[in-house]
């Protein structure tokens, strides 16, 4: 069954967990929704797991477009949700009702997600206004890592408490249908999750919230750059693809691949003549 923003809110009336993973590509998508996962998340984090670079700010929209339209094509019953990149939301609401139509039209997504709180409320109401189901993401949010002086959890004294508390309740009041709550003690994403009546999605959150994301290639133990505390690796995968590297390369420099069931026949005849006056 096709996972839209409506039945992510179900779910959680229901008090279903609502599962959701990153991906950038149209295969990795086609698997992960063939898994049975409820929503794929075309993160900015590409820019660091896919593209190299240090931090989600020099992600563009031409980037989030380019590969959340490839998820699209692989991903029959996940919720696609695209990331709206640094800077094509902050400056104003037109920008962001802009952008956020470019990611539906041109990046076919079902939701997209921006970073932030209070400050971005008129940006979220007007991208609902403009029928696009918005996921909110706050606690730990890394396009702000400039500000936030580091990758570190977010909520852990009285005032950014009660800001991420009251940041939660205005994303729902501005009609977000879900939120993000990155890097955040377990047991204040839980009783935010608790006051809402829209899904938490959890990253670092611990187990209280409606559901959790992680980033595919860092529960896959694909991404080794760094590693947060809170992936689990389900699977070594970077190991199988260093071990499938390592075996190419002994077999293509001993001469063993490709062998006779790889390579195509032709006539012998076939080939003596197109040798002929050559
Ligand atoms: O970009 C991303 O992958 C994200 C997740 C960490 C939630 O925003």
């Amino acid at each position: 069954m096709k996972n839209t923003s409506v039945t992510f809110k179900e779910m959680k009336k229901k008090g279903e967990k609502i599962s959701m993973l990153t991906a950038y590509d149209y295969s990795t998508a086609k698997l992960v929704d063939k898994a049975g996962i409820n929503g794929i998340l075309v993160g900015d984090s590409l820019g660091n797991v896919m593209l190299g670079y240090p931090d989600t700010v020099s992600v563009t929209m031409e980037d989030m477009i380019h590969h959340g339209a490839a998820v699209a094509r692989g991903a029959e019953n996940s919720l696609v949700v695209i990331d709206m990149p640094f800077m094509s939301y902050q400056a104003s609401v037109y920008d962001a009702v802009v952008n956020a139509g470019r990611l539906m039209k041109e990046g076919r997504a079902g939701a997209v997600k921006l970073e932030g709180g209070e400050e971005i409320i008129p940006q979220v109401e007007a991208i609902v206004k403009a029928s696009i189901p918005v996921m909110g993401h706050i606690g730990l949010t890394p396009q702000s890592i400039n500000a936030l002086g580091g990758y570190k959890a977010q909520g852990r004294d009285i005032e950014s408490a009660r800001k991420l508390i009251k940041d939660a309740r205005l994303l729902e009041q501005a009609g977000a249908f879900s939120i993000v709550l990155e890097c955040v003690p377990a047991d204040l994403a839980t009783y935010v999750s608790e006051q809402l009546s829209i899904p938490t999605i959890g990253i670092g959150g611990g187990a209280g919230t409606d559901g959790q994301i992680l980033v595919y290639a860092d529960m896959l133990a694909m991404f080794s750059d760094y590693r947060p505390k809170f992936v689990k690796n389900f699977a070594n995968v970077g190991e199988m693809m260093m071990e499938g590297f390592k075996a190419y390369d002994a077999e293509v420099k001993a001469g063993t691949y490709p062998a006779e069931e790889h390579t195509y026949a032709i006539d012998p005849e076939v080939l003596e003549a197109a040798k002929i006056n050559n």
